[in-house]
């Protein structure tokens, strides 16, 4: 016997009851960001590298450690790790923003070389939204309205905690960035090895610190909230109001940096308890010098991201799973010679119902073909015989409820079938 193949570490086939919970996860968005005016776009897995690292950070954890890149012919490319930069890039190709707004939804694939474990795969789904062109705090609380009546119809919302900050805009930031260096530098021996690493090239993170001794240091350190100008103030302070008025409820968290670097004025993160470690199922924010960092026009936007797999897990966890749907009728023709006039009964089903209709195939025992039929999983078994066949009838026999087969004429199928639970 040849060598068998096996899945690549992080990588997963997704099928049955898995894979139902996470269409349900998927679909649920498609629907409420479609009901809110987002159109779909079907971005590439793969970029140039640059894009990444020009658009989230060379210093993130998802560009310095996390990307799978590999060199092609003249330039290096990347597995995209979120969508963000993606979705700008496709904007300024098109030049979408010109005299319009886009506001535009994704799903799909992301890839992070992390280490795996539950609820973190380095082949993971995420759907993301991001309106461009906008650039008041309006928007924001779109966004967040929008995931919070997803959780409302997944029954999840007494599960999910929101938690917001802003980062300011740029001259806030850059001045509350001097001020953490300064105070953080006194401490540098007695931070974690991370935190002395990001010291340099990403201070903010170190405020993510999950390390005990370093959050105690970072406990005085200096506050974005110090250094807010009056217009990031304002944008933070309606914000919140926004929120307010639209009976969300979220926590302020000063320490909410996010891990990509793209980020100005509002961010927010959504978070479980349920799932052990990987607390965060979705993230997002306001990006307003993305586009022009990457070589559009300046363009205000903000958006979000969520973990599909990890809503998806959640509801696992609460006992809301879904489970993989099975045909509804199953066609028996009890000898080959029944097979045409059987396919003809599954064509007419299918025509005058929504019913998933599988026909028995392959040889086989009158026996071992009704049990195909009880493992398929659907709830009626149409049953065609030699007699059925002569009369334009079909027998139905119900499989998961203790009914009496009958026997109707194929005229009257359809509704025999639809008043049938
Ligand atoms: P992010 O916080 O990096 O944000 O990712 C969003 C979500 O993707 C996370 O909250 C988490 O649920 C999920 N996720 C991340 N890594 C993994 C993994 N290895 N396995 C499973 N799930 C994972 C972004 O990606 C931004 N692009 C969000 C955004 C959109 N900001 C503005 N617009």
């Amino acid at each position: 016997m040849s060598e068998r193949s096996s899945l690549v570490r992080g990588m997963r086939d997704l099928y049955e009851d898995e894979l139902a919970n996470i269409r349900l996860v998927e679909t649920v968005f498609s629907e409420t960001l479609e009901s809110y005016g987002y159109a779909l776009i079907r971005l590439p897995i793969m970029e140039r590298t640059a894009l990444f690292s020009r658009g989230i950070g060379e210093a993130t954890d998802a560009v310095s450690k996390e990307m799978f890149t590999f060199d092609d012919e003249t330039e290096s490319l990347s597995l995209r790790p979120e969508g963000t930069a993606s979705c700008v890039r496709a904007v300024i190709d098109a030049n979408m923003y010109r005299g319009h707004q886009p506001k535009l939804w994704y799903i799909g694939s992301m890839f992070r070389h992390e280490r795996p474990q539950l609820g973190r795969y380095r082949e993971f789904y995420q759907v993301g939204a991001e309106a461009f062109g906008f650039s008041g705090p309006d928007v924001d609380t779109e966004l967040i309205r929008i995931v919070q009546d997803v959780w409302e119809s997944l029954e999840l919302a007494e599960e999910i905690t929101l938690e917001i900050n802003t980062l300011g805009n740029t001259p806030s930031r850059k001045q509350h960035r001097d001020a953490l260096v300064e105070y953080l530098a006194q401490y540098k021996a007695q931070l974690d090895e991370d935190s002395q690493r990001r010291l340099e090239q990403n201070p903010l993170r170190i405020l993510d610190s999950k390390n005990e001794q370093t959050q105690k240091i970072i406990e005085q350190a200096p506050s974005i909230s110090d250094y807010l100008d009056a217009e990031s103030r304002r944008h933070f302070d309606e914000f919140q109001e926004r929120l307010v008025r639209l009976g969300i409820r979220a926590t302020v968290n000063p320490n909410l940096v996010r891990g990509l670097d793209y980020y100005t004025h509002s961010v927010f993160e959504w978070n479980t308890d349920k799932l052990g470690a990987q607390k965060q199922v979705g993230g997002g924010g306001r990006y307003d010098g993305l586009c022009e960092l990457l070589g559009g026009a300046p363009c205000p936007a903000a958006g979000f991201a969520i973990g599909v797999d990890r809503v998806a897990l959640l509801r696992n966890e609460l006992g809301l799973a879904s489970q993989a749907s099975s045909p509804d009728v199953y066609v028996v023709a009890l000898s080959d010679d029944e097979e045409d006039y059987a396919l003809q009964v599954a064509a007419k089903v299918r025509a005058a119902s929504s019913l998933s209709v599988r026909v028995h195939q392959g040889a086989g025992k009158v026996k071992a073909r009704m049990r195909a039929a009880d493992r398929s999983g659907a709830t009626i078994a149409l049953i065609i015989g030699a007699q059925e066949a002569a009369s334009n009838q079909v027998s139905l026999k119900w499989l998961r409820i203790n009914r009496e087969q009958v026997t109707v004429p194929v005229a009257e199928l359809p509704s025999t079938l639809l008043n049938s639970n």
